[in-house]
């Protein structure tokens, strides 16, 4: 080269990186161009967030050189390749308490790949700007509040993992794959409000897809017929209808995961699914397949779980299946099987769950075996037609930890050889038609956190044994004809459950949100009681599963709080419900020992004497003693029960004054202390007691309301319109006429009252009476 050509080519070459880093400075690339969006972003995040924030609010503090660099902020990651300057590449700002929309110049960040905003509560639209950060891999906007249709995110070609879970995200869900999935890998968009239809090809584009999930949205018409080809497909909880096609099963079906659950699937389930060789997990719960179940199932050797439950498949069980060593869970609950159970489940001596809850058999389980399963830990029999006695058959040694036996029409006793299963940790047996006593050797189930027998019709004595139980918890007697006092003893319950909810939390199975939990959950958490019932609201399928695990580990659902203290704590809490008995005697005066108990409910017995005043040292959420015999002053102490949401004193024979503590009780917001017609004293006209209605004091003739509560009426056309009128002649008279029918309440009240009171209070039990004479 001559040395005026290498002039001519340098100066080309200056002019040549003249232009690029002009273009570069236009386009703004560069760390301290990222270093200004991160400023950018981290002043329009507390602007919106001016109280909680997360660790963005570090960013840039400090006077060191490093403080101020970007890559060593929080949440900040750069690239680091040799020789050129680092960029940023990741974002990660979730779980930072970020309210308000998403920051509007993320495209300003030209290398970005990895972006999470998960589990915030951003909302409004996706607008354009996200949609032009051409480079990112990993979108991560789970868990937020985000709303809206998703055309702008269909651009990023790049993109191989797509989190937009848990969101209010609409639209057509076909208009919300990216245009160019080709690297696609991951793709959740469950429980948005996603509609209609996948049977099209939107997804066959994406070839390298593994993971779709589309659970719980809005989507119709039939099922994607490539979902073979994924590695775990889920698209519960969605209005899919027709059949599942044997073609969708190819021959080299990849799937591990398998969820069609709650759908309106119909037909029979194609045999083809054996071709899915590892298959792990198949749901096919709650559809309408018929049919057989197929016998082809029992060559996938790695199939762990299959749900089958609500469905009205035929009632062969194939033999086939119990070649599945794997095979730890088998729902075939609510399939509408008749007669006895199957006879060859008996067999399947790998099982640990066996669901056969909600169908209609009423006999078999004896002869079917299930009751010897060696490695069985629950056992779901509830809401069939069972009216045998309860059987003994069940081996000492079992491994069972939950036996659910619930509404059946089980007849005779108790055997005493329940008390034999150790490792029982809930025992329900309510609502069935059982006679006879409580047996004492149910006190030595030392595990057991839930015993149900509630609805039926139990006689005798409550065992003082039954004090042995150190982890229970949850004791349900309500609606039986017990009668005698309440043993102490009683008191002893649930003192220590700390060691069954460890070796719980070292054991705890991996297996998905089952079945029968939400069935057994609503007869364990009582819904008509707060705080329960705000938990009963949630209650779907998955936060069952999930309840059931917190539950089972010693987490607490709701806050407590001990009293005196307005501390609340979530922390856990049992509850002891014996309402609607014959039980009588005094309240143990030791009852104020027991600290794991949240609610009380004694209603509908016969208890006497006085309300032991320790009672007030439970850090109790209701307290319900209703429908007694109770009698002699309040104790003031219950004003100390700072957490309670609800008091009924109603129908007892209480007298004294009313303890004005009790208007130190913020939260209570049920409060009865109708039908004691001796009480006396005054409710203050302000605090808590004042704003309760005036049917919280009915029948109390002695009791004094504060004056707004008896002139109600009168008072409302003044809270109408805010002034008070003046009285005209008609209402004038309608005063009158009020206060005239007022006093005739008021006489009517003193006389009825008490026969009331009576009548109600002694009815349980004296149809009891009859039924023992008769
Ligand atoms: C985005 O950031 C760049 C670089 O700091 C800046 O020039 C631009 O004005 C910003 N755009 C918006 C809309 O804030
Ligand atoms: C998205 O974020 C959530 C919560 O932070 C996390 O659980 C989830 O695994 C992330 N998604 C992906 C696809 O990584
Ligand atoms: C999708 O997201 C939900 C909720 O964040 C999560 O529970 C689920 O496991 C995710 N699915 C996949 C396949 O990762
Ligand atoms: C599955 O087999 C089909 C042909 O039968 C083939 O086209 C496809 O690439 C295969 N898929 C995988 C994931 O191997
Ligand atoms: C199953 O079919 C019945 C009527 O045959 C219908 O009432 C029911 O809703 C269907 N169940 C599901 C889950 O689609
Ligand atoms: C439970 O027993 C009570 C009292 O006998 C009765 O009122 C109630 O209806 C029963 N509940 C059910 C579901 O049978
Ligand atoms: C208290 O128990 C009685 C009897 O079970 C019931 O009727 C009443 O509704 C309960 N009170 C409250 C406030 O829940
Ligand atoms: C109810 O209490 C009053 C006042 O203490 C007492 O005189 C009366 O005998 C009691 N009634 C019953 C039935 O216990
Ligand atoms: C208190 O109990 C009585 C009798 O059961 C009932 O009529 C009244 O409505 C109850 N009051 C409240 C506030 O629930």
């Amino acid at each position: 080269m001559s040395d005026e050509e290498t002039d001519s080519w340098s100066a080309a070459l200056i002019i040549f990186l003249i232009l690029i880093s002009g273009v570069l400075l236009v386009s703004g690339d560069s760390l301290s161009t990222d270093r200004d969006v991160l400023l950018q972003l981290k002043s329009f995040l507390e602007d919106n967030n001016k109280v909680n924030r997360g660790r963005y609010s570090e960013w840039n503090i400090g006077s060191s050189n490093t403080s101020a660099y970007p890559c060593n902020w929080a949440g900040i990651t750069c690239s680091h390749t040799n020789g050129t300057e680092a960029r940023v590449t990741g974002i990660k700002i979730s779980d930072s308490y970020i309210a308000g929309e998403i920051f509007g110049n993320f495209s300003s960040l030209t290398e970005l790949t990895h972006l999470d905003l998960s589990r915030n509560t951003l909302g409004g639209v996706i607008h354009s700007d996200l949609g032009r950060c051409q480079n990112l891999v990993h979108l991560n906007l789970s868990h937020n509040i985000l709303s809206g249709e998703l055309m702008n995110l269909t651009g990023l070609s790049n993109l191989e993992k797509l989190d937009l879970s848990v969101n209010r995200f609409s639209g057509e869900v076909r208009m919300s794959i990216p245009v160019s999935c080709d690297n696609l890998i991951v793709m959740n968009i469950s429980a948005n409000n996603f509609t209609g239809t996948i049977n099209g090809s939107f997804f066959d584009g994406c070839s390298k897809l593994q993971y779709l999930d589309l659970n719980l949205n809005k989507l119709t018409g039939e099922l994607w017929n490539g979902f073979a080809r994924l590695l775990d497909f889920s698209v519960s909880e969605n209005q899919l209808s027709g059949h599942v096609l044997s073609s969708m099963f190819i021959d080299n079906c990849s799937l591990h995961f398998l969820d069609l659950s709650e759908n309106g699937f119909v037909g029979e389930f194609p045999r083809e699914i054996s071709k899915c060789r590892n298959l792990v997990i198949l749901n096919l719960s709650d559809n309408n397949f018929t049919g057989q179940i197929p016998a082809e199932l029992g060559s996938i050797l790695s199939l762990e779980a299959l749900y089958l439950g609500s469905n009205k498949f035929s009632r062969k069980i194939p033999d086939s299946l119990l070649n599945l060593t794997k095979l730890t869970f088998l729902d075939l609950s609510k399939n509408n099987f008749q007669g006895n159970i199957q006879e060859n489940l008996g067999k399947f001596i790998q099982v640990k769950f066996l669901l056969l809850h909600g169908n209609s058999f009423t006999g078999g389980i004896i002869s079917s075996g299930i009751l010897k399963l060696p490695n069985i830990l629950r056992l779901d029999l509830s809401q069939n037609y069972f009216s045998s006695p309860l059987p003994v058959e069940i081996s000492p040694v079992s491994s069972l930890n939950f036996l659910i036996l619930a509404y059946n029409q089980f007849s005779g006793a108790i055997p005493p050889e329940f008390g034999n299963l150790s490792s029982l940790q809930a025992l329900d047996l309510s609502f069935n038609n059982l006679t006879g006593s409580i047996p004492p050797t149910l006190g030595k189930l030392s595990s057991l956190l839930w015993l149900m027998l509630a609805n039926n019709s139990l006689t005798g004595e409550i065992p003082p044994e039954l004090g042995n139980c150190t982890s229970l918890l949850w004791l349900n007697l309500a609606n039986n004809q017990l009668s005698g006092k309440i043993p102490l003893e009683l008191t002893k319950i649930g003192s220590n459950p700390t060691p069954t909810f460890e070796s719980n939390k070292r054991e705890s199975e991996r297996i998905i949100a089952g079945s029968g939990e939400c069935l057994a959950m609503k007869r364990w958490i009582p819904a008509d009681f707060t705080p329960f019932s705000f938990v009963y609201a949630l209650l779907t399928r998955k936060s069952c599963r999930s309840l059931w695990d917190r539950l089972l580990q010693g987490n607490g659902l709701f806050q407590i709080c001990a009293p005196g203290s307005s501390v609340q704590t979530l922390q856990i809490s049992g509850y002891v419900q014996l309402s609607g008995n014959c039980l009588s005697g005094e309240i143990p005066e030791d009852i104020g020992k027991m600290q794991n108990f949240s609610m009380l409910h004694l209603g509908i017995n016969e208890l006497y004497g006085k309300l032991p005043p320790q009672i007030g040292q439970m850090p109790l959420v209701v307290l319900n003693v209703s429908r007694n015999k109770l009698s002699g002053e309040i104790p003031t102490k219950i004003g100390d029960i700072t957490c309670l949401l609800t008091l009924d004193l109603s129908f007892n024979n209480f007298s004294g004054t009313f303890p004005a503590s009790l208007g130190k009780l913020t939260n209570l917001n049920k409060f009865n202390i109708s039908y004691n017609p001796f009480i006396s004293g005054t409710i203050p006209s302000t605090g808590q007691l004042a704003t309760l209605e005036k049917e919280s004091y009915l029948g109390d003739p002695f009791l004094q309301l504060p004056d707004f509560m008896n002139n109600h009426t009168a008072m409302s056309p003044e809270r109408k319109d805010g002034r008070p009128k003046r009285p005209t002649k008609l209402a004038g008279i309608l005063v009158f006429l009020a206060i005239i029918l007022a006093f005739l309440i008021y006489i009517w009240m003193i006389g009825c009252g008490q026969t009331a009171r009576w009548n109600s209070s002694g009815g349980a039990c004296r149809g009891v009476l009859l039924r023992i004479s008769g």
